[in-house]
């Protein structure tokens, strides 16, 4: 068995962010998405690992190098343009050759892992099994219609859905998904589509098994998606503090403070997360929050958020709430005359002001 990771792609969705950098390394509770799919190859014993690169195939590569860390071997495989999932498949055909393979999308995230469903993909001979969850706005998946146990329709994004069982992002395939993607042709919107290409293995005669999912997942391709990843991810850790906490601040509830940080006068309500070399002082950290690495917080309050790496938040009178703020970002009071917002934003920033 062998694992096609997808993290190319566009990231419309998660514009500003993905201007510069690649969706698939935000941390959820200080770890890069990414790593959470290259963790459950390796728990299922899949060695070779392909990735899926685009634009920001250099940010990826310096994040995951060869794998060696999960014990994994990792390739890359450069697509031209986000010309889709099934596009994807079909140019790492030369790496994955015949060999079965789980294809997962590398901004999914999926509790407890796949060990179980590859297993039982290998013992049900199929051609292919789809992992599929019910969920409250179909429109926004890929979504299959079952009859008697067996698929019969998929559809990408319908606006009528013929059912609520979304598509989640981690496939499974053997070879005649080749056949499948060299027959397709793109869709309305230009990609060559993965809910086509598994239609075909179905209107062929292959074999496509469906898989319940009744575990907690989540395609974090937007903002909301995020968050709530990021607070289910909270919610299972387990405290530790390897940083320096004073006698005048409070740790409440489940918190990490990693190593290097420090935390003077605050209170940090937990679960939340504090990474390596932050500071955060006379401040407040609500629940739900991660704070990334070699960030500052002073005088300050934050809650329901994600904040990245080498940020400065400093002397906000408000609190921040339910946002994702990127790497190297500075957000404080200026306090000059006139009194004004004085802001500079990439393209597609979005500011809620008070
Ligand atoms: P999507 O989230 O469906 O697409 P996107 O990343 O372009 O985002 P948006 O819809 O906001 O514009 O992609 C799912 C995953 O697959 C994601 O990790 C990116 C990856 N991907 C590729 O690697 N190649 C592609 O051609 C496409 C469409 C997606």
């Amino acid at each position: 068995m062998k694992a096609l990771i997808l993290s190319g792609g566009k990231g419309t969705r998660l514009r500003p962010i993905t201007h510069t950098s690649a969706k698939q390394l935000v941390p959820i509770a200080n770890k890069p998405i990414l790593f959470y799919a290259l963790e459950a190859m390796a728990a299922a014993k899949i060695r070779e690992v392909g990735i899926v690169v685009g634009d920001t195939k250099r940010e990826i590569q310096g994040a995951v190098g060869d794998g060696a860390q999960w014990g994994i071997e990792v390739s890359y495989i450069e697509q031209e343009a986000p010309l889709g999932l099934a596009h994807a498949v079909k140019i790492a055909e030369p790496f994955l050759g015949n060999h079965p393979f789980v294809m997962y999308l590398g901004d999914n995230l999926i509790k407890d892992g796949i060990c179980s469903l590859v297993e039982e993909f290998e013992r049900s001979g199929a051609n292919s099994q789809i992992l599929l969850a019910r969920v409250r706005d179909p429109q926004r998946f890929g979504v299959a219609e079952l009859r008697d146990g067996q698929v019969i329709s998929l559809e990408e994004k319908p606006a009528h859905p013929k059912s609520d069982l979304a598509l989640v992002g981690v496939y499974m395939f053997d070879q005649t998904i080749f056949e499948a993607v060299h027959a397709i042709q793109p869709s309305a919107r230009g990609e060559l589509e993965i809910t086509d290409a598994i239609q075909y293995l179905i209107d062929k005669g292959y074999q496509v098994h469906p898989h319940i999912i009744s575990r907690w997942w989540k395609d974090t391709g937007k903002l909301e998606d995020m968050l709530e990843a990021n607070r289910i991810m909270l919610e299972a850790i387990t405290p530790r503090v390897e940083g320096e906490v004073d006698e005048a601040s409070h740790l409440i509830g489940k918190v990490i403070v990693e190593q290097g940080a420090s935390v003077t006068a605050s209170t940090i309500r937990g679960p939340a997360i504090i990474g390596r070399r932050c500071r955060i002082i006379n401040s407040y950290i609500g629940p739900f929050t991660s704070i990334y690495h070699d960030t500052l917080v002073q005088n300050s309050e934050i809650e329901h958020s994600i904040i990245l790496d080498q940020c400065r938040i400093t002397d906000i009178g408000g609190r921040l709430e339910d946002s994702l703020i990127g790497k190297n970002v500075e957000v404080f009071r200026s306090d000059g005359k006139p009194k004004a917002y004085r802001l500079m934003l990439g393209d597609s920033s979005q500011v809620g002001l008070v």
